[in-house]
C-alpha cells in the first residue's frame, strides 16, 4: 500500500499526474528513513530536514510533522513491516507547463515503505570500492546540496560514472576540488587516529547518520576534524568509510585503480558498533 495525498491506496492505483512538476522539473523534495523492529529511527531529525528542504524551495508542506509521522506509521503497518525503508516524497504538484510554483495549487504527497533488504554481508566484511568522480557536486549557490531535492541528476551522473569504473559509490568533489560527498552517502577517513570528514561548508547534505557518527566519535574521545580536504588526504589515510541511513557505516576497501585499504579498519568497526548501540538505545526508548 502507498500513502498518496491523504489516504492509503494499493500500489497499482497509486498514480500521479504527468503534469506534476516533480516529474516535469524535478521540483520537489524527499527523505529516506529506516525503521528497525517497527520503530522509525531518528524520526524528528528526518522530519526537521524535510521541512528545511521544503522551506529552502518555498514549498508548503501539506501536513504537520505529527500528521506526517502518523501517516508514516500507518503506511508501515498497512504493509506489515518491521524492518523497513521509508521514503517521503513531496512534489510541487500538478499544474500547467511553466516554472512558477504558483501554477501548482496542491503539492503531491507520497509515502512508500518497503521491506529493508540487508546489504550483502561481504560489503561489511570486506568493504566496497569507491571512485573519486569527475562530475563535481552541485555548487551550493546554484543548487544547495542541503536541499534533499528530487533534482538528483548531479548524483545520477556520478553514479553512472561509478558504474562505468566498477565502483560501488562515487565521491564527488565540490567546484573548488575539495572532497564533498558520495551520490547517496557521506564520506569519512581516518589518518593517524584522527577522524576526518568534509565540513558542511564544502557543500554537502549534512547526513543524519554522519551526525550520529560524529557524536559517537566524540563520546569515544576520537579526535575529529571537519574541514576542506583534497583527494590526496584520502590517499594518505588508513581507513575510509561511507555512511547513510540504510548502510549505516560501510567500510571502503579501496579507490578503484588508485589504492586499497584494510577494511574494515579498527576505527570503522568501533564506530559502526557505537552506531548500532545508539540505534538499539533509540528503539528501546521509543517503543
Ligand atoms: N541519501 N549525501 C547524499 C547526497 C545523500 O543522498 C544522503 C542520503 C546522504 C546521507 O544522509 P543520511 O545519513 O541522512 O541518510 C548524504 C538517502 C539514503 C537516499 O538518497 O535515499
Amino acid at each position: 500500500m502507498i500513502y498518496l495525498n491523504n489516504k492509503l491506496v494499493p500500489r497499482d492505483s497509486a498514480r500521479i499526474s504527468v503534469f506534476d512538476h516533480g516529474f516535469l522539473y524535478g521540483d520537489g523534495i524527499y527523505e529516506t528513513l529506516r525503521a528497525y523492529d517497527g520503530v522509525v529511527f531518528m524520526f524528528d531529525e528526518h522530519i526537521d530536514r524535510l521541512f528545511r528542504s521544503a522551506s529552502m524551495i518555498e514549498l508548503g508542506v501539506p501536513k504537520s510533522p505529527d500528521e506526517i509521522k502518523k501517516a508514516v506509521y500507518k503506511t508501515i503497518e498497512a504493509n506489515r513491516l518491521k524492518e523497513a525503508v521509508i521514503r517521503i516524497t513531496i512534489s510541487r504538484g500538478a499544474g500547467p507547463i511553466g516554472l512558477d510554483p504558483a501554477l501548482c495549487p496542491e503539492p503531491t504527497f507520497v509515502i512508500f515503505a518497503s521491506q529493508f533488504r540487508e546489504y550483502p554481508v561481504r560489503f561489511y566484511r570486506k568493504g566496497v570500492n569507491i571512485t573519486i568522480a569527475g562530475i563535481r557536486r552541485n555548487y551550493s549557490r546554484a543548487l544547495d546540496p542541503r536541499i534533499k531535492s528530487l533534482n538528483f541528476l548531479n548524483n545520477v551522473l556520478a553514479k553512472i560514472e561509478a558504474k562505468k569504473k566498477g565502483a560501488y559509490e562515487a565521491v564527488m568533489l565540490n567546484h573548488r576540488g575539495y572532497l564533498a560527498e558520495g551520490t547517496i552517502s557521506n564520506i569519512f577517513f581516518i589518518r593517524d587516529k584522527v577522524l576526518y570528514t568534509p565540513s558542511p561548508k564544502v557543500g554537502i547534505l549534512d547526513g543524519i547518520t554522519r551526525g550520529i557518527i560524529l557524536d559517537a566519535a566524540r563520546e569515544l574521545q576520537i579526535k575529529i576534524r571537519e574541514g576542506r580536504f583534497r583527494p590526496e588526504d584520502v590517499y594518505g589515510s588508513q581507513e575510509v568509510f561511507i555512511s547513510n541511513t540504510t548502510m549505516e557505516v560501510m567500510p571502503v576497501a579501496g579507490i578503484v585503480k588508485v589504492m586499497t585499504f584494510p577494511a574494515p579498519g579498527d576505527f570503522t568497526r568501533l564506530l559502526h558498533k557505537a552506531y548500532k548501540k545508539r540505534v538499539a538505545e533509540y528503539i528501546e526508548r521509543e517503543r
